[in-house]
């Protein structure tokens, strides 16, 4: 049993990951601020992690900006162990909004990650995996994307996630010890099989899945294809959508890793290294949910690639992790959710 901090853990990705780790007998501490997320998320991965789980998980309502929130989760091991290692998912990831309110996210995503990095120096851990994303490589000319094409984003978010990068680099460089893996997700979604924790976006969806599942279950009436004229077979644009039970199991895999290994800076891509267009994931929708999605093609949206594929190639021989789940699987397990919790956490 490893003694975690888990940042952000009732997000989407955290919450799937905690619950991963919580069946693989760790014990946990959640750090989160609910700014994106519901404490019923937890709740939910206690009653999927089954009976003695209750033990193994703390939750602190606290801010990765602030040094005595992150004191009081360095204090609160389950176990009264230190804490041997972090995984970072708290941060902000709305492309639109970091580039109305770019303070913002250099704030939450660079500043607290900081924090975070100080609390660590401070309380003798110096074991993190950190949520990065393919939205540093910005519109790549060459696909598919290796972990050496040139780190260019184009928008404030972007450019935050770089600069944590960039900022762990600058630790590990500074400092024997440190053991970072610095993750660039593709495009995740679905959600647990049970259908019991899944993505629930506030507002209009920015991403596609939620969107369509959201057109599936009638909360919306159309979805909007953003270009039918790219340089893709269907002319709709091409994305590395995982499964965010696959991305789990990325994470409990490069947490073997850099506790097993010397220590070492890590840059990985995880994703599948399979494309697929959004006229295709609209088919594979309406196949598991037996709704039709009705949608128009409209313009592109500004700052979209036509496509973005991930080589996964250097994460299979490092981590001997691969995806495993197919779109349709995907889309069946969001499906799942979304009829389930047709307004996410909130009823
Ligand atoms: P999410 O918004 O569902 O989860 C992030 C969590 O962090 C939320 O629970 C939120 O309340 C919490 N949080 C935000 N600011 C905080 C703060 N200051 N202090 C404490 N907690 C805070 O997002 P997600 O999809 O689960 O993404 C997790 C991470 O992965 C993020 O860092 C994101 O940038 C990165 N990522 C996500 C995607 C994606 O498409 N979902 C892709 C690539 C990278
Ligand atoms: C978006 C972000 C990216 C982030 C990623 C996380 C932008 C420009 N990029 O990428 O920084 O890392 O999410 O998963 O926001 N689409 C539609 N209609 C919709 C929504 C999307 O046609 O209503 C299309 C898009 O044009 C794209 C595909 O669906 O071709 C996937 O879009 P999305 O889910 O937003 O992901 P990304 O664009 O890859």
């Amino acid at each position: 049993m490893t003694q975690l901090l888990i940042t952000g853990g009732a997000g989407f990705i955290g919450s799937h990951t905690s619950l991963l780790l919580l069946e693989a007998g760790h014990s946990l501490v959640v750090i989160d601020n609910y700014d994106n997320s519901s404490p019923e998320a937890l709740r939910r991965v206690l009653e999927l992690a089954g009976p003695g789980a209750a033990d193994r998980l703390v939750v602190v309502e606290g801010d990765i900006r602030s040094a005595a929130d992150l004191d009081k989760a360095f204090a609160a091991a389950p176990s009264g162990q230190p804490i041997e290692a972090v995984i970072h998912f708290a941060g902000l990831k709305a492309v639109g909004e970091s580039v109305g309110d770019p303070l913002r996210y250099w704030d939450v995503n660079l500043s607290g990650s900081r924090h975070l990095l100080k609390a660590m120096q401070a309380h003798g851990c110096r074991t993190l995996v950190f949520s990065s994303s393919c939205t540093v490589y910005g519109l790549p000319e060459t696909m598919p994307i290796g972990e050496g094409a040139a780190i260019q984003p184009i928008n404030p978010y972007g450019h935050s996630k770089a600069a944590v990068e960039q900022m762990l680099a600058d630790l590990a460089a500074s400092e024997a010890g440190w053991r970072i893996a610095r993750l660039r997700y593709f495009n995740p979604v679905g959600a647990h099989p049970s259908g019991r924790i899944g993505e629930d976006p506030s507002g209009i969806p920015n991403n596609l899945l939620p969107f369509v599942s959201q057109v599936a279950v009638g909360r919306r009436t159309e979805l909007q294809v953003f270009g039918g004229d790219w340089p893709t077979p269907d002319g709709s644009g091409i994305r590395d959508y995982i499964h965010v039970m696959d991305l789990a199991e990325g994470h409990r895999a490069a947490l073997d890793a850099l506790l097993a290994e010397p220590p070492q800076l890590l840059t990985l891509n995880l994703g599948s290294g399979q494309g697929h267009s959004v006229l295709e994931v609209v088919r594979a929708f309406e196949s598991a949910s037996g709704r039709t999605v009705p949608y128009a093609i409209v313009a592109r949206r500004d700052g979209d690639a036509a496509c973005t594929v991930a080589d996964p190639h250097l994460a299979a021989e490092r981590l001997g992790w691969r995806t495993r789940l197919s779109l349709a699987e995907m889309c069946r397990d969001s499906w799942c959710w979304q009829q389930a919790n047709p307004h996410g956490y909130g009823g």
